[in-house]
């Protein structure tokens, strides 16, 4: 059985459908002063069952919505809680910069551990430390193979991979490779947590396509100054591959006016019908869930058939 939190049921259905299995029926409610209440109304007891929440904004109600369904699911006693977390929340925060600041994606695995998680299920997350960070089994799943695909099917010519930062860069020379191409990266400089310094660009673009690979784009502030800094130095068009559509703040206004010809995104975020711009295209993460999700399916069979080989 999969039971979905109120961030991406959306996301949750297509992955039942695609697995079939049940979505469980399961009451969320709010209190008058905004507090949450959960009541699991199926009998999990001994079964293994997965759990999906999106962590993005509100990052804390939805977090806090999760740990309660966990905790609610825990005292029914199943033999198995799966976290599927298309988005893991203070993801950016995996080691500390400066003296007296917290490492919130520690934080998040240990509450998520607390509340009584068994193993938890990740989509392309900031830093493959935030692994580590988890006592229980945790796994991470690459989206980006999705847009192999997307590019492949669109046979751009003369055609180079761009990451915006170097952090990006170890996932753009996965992807093109992938594709055949080269991949280059940007230098960036930020002044604050949300804002681009200044940008440098480590090789020749000019007459390219330019496919630019990110894990996120939040205020849109280091993709729309990545695309002007290619733009300027001759860049045919430029696409955009990114996993999270975080969009908050200015996001919008800048993604409208930056020179790309196309996003491509996922719906690890649930995405608002006022932010599904023109240029923007989502394809779907269920499908890379869902060979995670029928292993799982596949070891309770395989679980159930070695007991019954047991017993008799
Ligand atoms: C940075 O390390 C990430 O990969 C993204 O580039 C960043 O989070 C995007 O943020 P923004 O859209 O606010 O520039």
């Amino acid at each position: 059985m999969i039971f979905s939190g109120n961030s991406n049921l959306s996301l949750a259905k297509v992955l039942a459908k695609k697995t079939g299995l049940r979505l469980g029926k399961i009451l969320i409610e709010k209190f008058s002063d905004g507090e949450i209440y959960v009541q699991v109304q199926e009998n999990v007891k001994g079964k293994k069952v997965f759990v999906l929440q999106s962590l993005n904004c509100p990052a804390d109600e939805n977090l806090m919505e999760l740990l309660i369904i966990i905790d609610a699911l825990k005292e029914m006693a199943p033999e198995k809680i799966t976290a599927i977390l298309p988005f893991y929340a203070y993801r950016r925060q995996e080691k500390k910069l400066k003296q007296g600041e917290s490492i919130t994606a520690r934080l998040v695995a240990k509450l998520l551990e607390t509340a009584g998680v068994d193993a938890v299920i990740l989509v392309d997350i900031h830093s493959d430390k935030i692994l580590d960070f988890f006592r229980v089994p945790a796994k991470n799943i690459e989206a980006t193979d999705l847009f192999v695909e997307y590019f492949r099917q669109l046979k751009l010519k003369n055609a180079m991979v761009v990451a915006p930062d170097k952090g990006a860069l170890e996932d753009a020379k996965r992807f093109a490779e992938k594709l055949n191409l080269e991949a280059i990266f940007i230098t960036k400089k930020r002044r604050t947590h949300d804002q681009v310094e200044s940008m440098t660009l480590s090789g020749d673009v000019k007459g390219k396509n330019i496919i630019i690979i990110d894990d996120e784009i939040d205020t849109a502030g280091t993709i729309s100054r990545a695309a002007e800094l290619l733009k300027s130095r001759g860049a045919k068009n430029i696409y955009v591959g990114c996993t999270h559509a975080v969009f908050s703040g200015p996001a919008m206004v800048r993604l409208k006016k930056a020179p790309i010809k196309k996003i491509i995104t996922t719906d690890t975020i649930s995405l608002p019908l006022e932010k599904r711009i023109k240029k923007l295209s989502v394809v779907s993460v269920s499908s890379k869930l869902a060979e995670f999700v029928a292993n799982g399916v596949c070891n309770v069979m395989e679980d159930a058939r070695l007991k019954q080989a047991k017993n008799s």
